[in-house]
């Protein structure tokens, strides 16, 4: 069968590989016809051999970790055949860490996690796949043409979860959101946001292209100032860009008690010049907290899909800038300007 396929750490080594073997029963009772994979930034990542590890006595790793499919078997009967489905991206330590063994696994604590498409597992973007019941989460019918958000979506599920838990060590009413950066991971943050009823800007830099628009049939606000040029103090910040200064105009910005999600995955080796001890002033004297988020474990997973479903599909639809056949994979593989979302249809 077809897969997308690279070989981590050699840049630009992205093919279709055609004669790729068919899942092995081992990889899980549920069989899986692939509908589509969503890209993102580490998936360029790991096609510029910057990042990316194949499964073991591999040279070769399966991309696509953002997985949508169609249930072909069950034999267990956690779904149904024609089940819309998608597949949690970690796995669990060997060891396990403490939280790896309560399925934290999206906190683990050793790095010894695997990712499907990412570290030491097989990805989603192949014909077809298996996934055990416990890594499964069905999807509601009514997202068979965006299922492929559901784990961007898990990400800021996590973060907003964490966001809520950090805000509960003491009264909290949050009411404004920052979020920095209007790509894929920046949407869906700010219309989890907008699900909580709260008042949302989103700043990019962008000014034309499609996320203005985006940011506004939301009902947010959006900006393209710098962080510090805003006119207010926000409760929450999701900061989704990963620029350092960004990053760090974000921790100056947020109000008292304010709490600081970063989610932005940086490339490092840039330096700029901080006054740690202005900003350390300004975090202890206003009790803000900044920590950082990645990943998602199952319960996230399933919050998202909820959190999917009830959005306005219409949305989540625009959020879709192109949908490439498997055949074009170098094409969607390849970011245009005016990309939010690029998708690999392997229905076509
Ligand atoms: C994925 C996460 C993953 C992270 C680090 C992100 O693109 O969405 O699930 O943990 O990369 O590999």
């Amino acid at each position: 069968m077809r897969a997308v396929t690279v070989t981590p750490g050699v840049p630009n080594s992205l093919q279709l590989t055609e004669d790729w073997p068919e899942p092995a029963p081992e990889e899980g009772a549920i069989l899986v016809e692939a509908l589509a994979v969503g890209i993102c930034g580490t998936d360029h990542e790991i096609i510029s051999g910057a990042y990316g590890e194949a499964p073991p006595g591999q040279d070769r790793l399966v991309l696509g970790h953002e997985s949508l499919g169609r249930v072909v078997e069950d034999p267990t009967g956690a779904l149904q055949p024609g089940d819309l489905v998608a597949g949690i991206v970690r796995r669990p330590d060997p060891v396990p860490c403490p939280n790896c063994a309560v399925d934290e696994w999206d906190m683990c604590r050793n790095g010894q996690y695997t990712e499907h498409g990412i570290k030491g597992l097989s990805g989603y973007a192949r014909e077809r796949w298996r996934v055990q019941p416990k890594f499964a989460v069905g999807l509601d019918p009514c997202l068979a043409s965006v299922g492929m958000l559901l784990e961007p979506t898990s990400v800021v599920a996590k973060a907003w979860d964490h966001i809520e838990r950090i805000g509960r060590r003491a009264e909290w009413k949050p009411q404004t959101v920052l979020v920095t950066g209007a790509g894929p991971i920046g949407l869906l943050a700010a219309l989890l946001a907008t699900q909580r009823e709260l008042s949302v800007h989103v700043l990019d830099r962008a000014t034309t292209g499609p996320k203005p628009d985006l940011v506004r049939s939301l009902g947010a606000t959006y900006h393209t100032s710098k962080v510090t040029e805003l006119d207010f103090e926000p409760d929450v910040v999701v900061e989704c860009t990963g620029a350092p200064v960004v990053v760090l105009d974000a921790m100056f910005q947020a109000g008292p008690t304010g709490i600081v999600c970063l989610t932005g995955v940086s490339s490092g080796g840039r330096t700029i010049d901080l006054d740690a001890g202005a900003l350390n002033r300004d975090l202890v004297l206003e009790n803000n907290v900044v920590f950082g988020s990645v990943n998602a474990n199952r319960r996230h997973w399933e919050l998202a899909a909820e959190a999917l479903s009830r959005a306005d599909q219409g949305w989540l639809n625009s959020l879709i800038s192109r949908r490439v056949p498997v055949e074009a994979y170098a094409d969607a593989y390849t970011s245009g300007p005016d990309d939010i979302k690029v998708v690999l249809d392997f229905t076509a």
